[in-house]
């Protein structure tokens, strides 16, 4: 199991909402009803977004059929795909995590939903396609070597004029200082275990690791997939810089012009 997995799968049992949405007031000592329902209305929230992107600047008459969504965490956005779509299937490489997906699943009522755990061969999804594939705030956790072998994975099983929506991280807008407290924290564990216990939380509470991915690998990746055309909108959450990227399948054997 690769360590980053191996941190998600801790985040996923001691506190699955703040490892999605690092906010306190998700943390799991703070997490009352109206934290639960502002943390789902959230992702409710940035569908409405998502499908508004697409059906304006890649096809307007987009709807999501058959959906999967690549890091689904505690279902923050696969719940209210699953509103939206015939069936969806929700990937995450933490047990704990779909757990507590299924749980969110029951209470939501909602029988179109399949959880797996996820693998970088998506072996659970084998053979199958899907019109709308989606990953938001994942592949930053991910180091940009595996994370374009997933990619270039993934993209087996978007079906033809299907789209997808993915969120990349490129650069990292920090003071010298902040770069020095990451690299301690990455390559110095115990510094990183002790500074846990400082700020009052568990001595192996799990340090979140940021990845920043070389744009032009990507669209090469994707250009080589037929790709042509991409719409984009940058993200920047506290510095970690990035991009969502939303394309449309569409099988053409050329490009469209040389
Ligand atoms: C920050 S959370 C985002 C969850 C969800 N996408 C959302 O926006 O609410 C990142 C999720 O990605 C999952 N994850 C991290 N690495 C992964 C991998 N290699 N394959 C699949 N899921 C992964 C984590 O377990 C975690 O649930």
């Amino acid at each position: 199991m690769k360590s980053s997995d191996k941190q998600w799968e801790k985040y996923g049992s001691k506190d699955p909402y703040f490892g999605v949405l690092s906010s306190d007031k998700y943390r799991f000592n703070n997490l009352d009803n109206d934290a639960y329902l502002d943390f789902f209305k959230s992702g409710n929230d940035d569908l409405k977004i998502i499908i508004s992107n697409i059906q304006k600047y890649l096809d307007a008459s987009f709807e999501p059929r058959q959906s999967l969504d690549f890091g689904c965490g505690v279902g923050r956005i696969l719940i209210p795909l699953a509103k939206n779509s015939l069936h969806v299937v929700g990937l995450d490489i933490s047990e704990s995590m779909l757990a507590e997906a299924q749980r969110n699943c029951e209470l939501n009522h909602l029988q179109n939903i399949e959880l797996i755990k996820s693998d970088d061969e998506f072996s659970g999804v084998a053979g199958r396609k899907f019109n709308f594939i989606h990953s938001f705030i994942v592949f930053q956790h991910i180091s940009p070597k595996r994370g374009e072998k997933i990619l270039q994975n993934m993209l087996d099983h978007l079906e033809s004029h299907g789209v997808g929506v993915l969120h990349f991280t490129y650069y990292r807008e920090a003071t010298p200082m902040e770069k020095v407290k990451e690299w301690v924290n990455r390559y110095l564990p115990l510094v990183h275990n002790l500074r846990n216990l400082f700020k009052g939380k568990e001595f192996d509470y799990p340090l979140m690791q940021m990845h920043q991915y070389d744009l032009n690998r990507l669209f090469f990746i994707l250009q080589k997939r037929n790709i042509h055309k991409i719409y984009i909108e940058m993200s920047n959450h506290g510095g970690y810089m990035g991009v969502i990227l939303y394309f449309q399948m569409i099988g053409l054997t050329h490009s469209p012009r040389k």
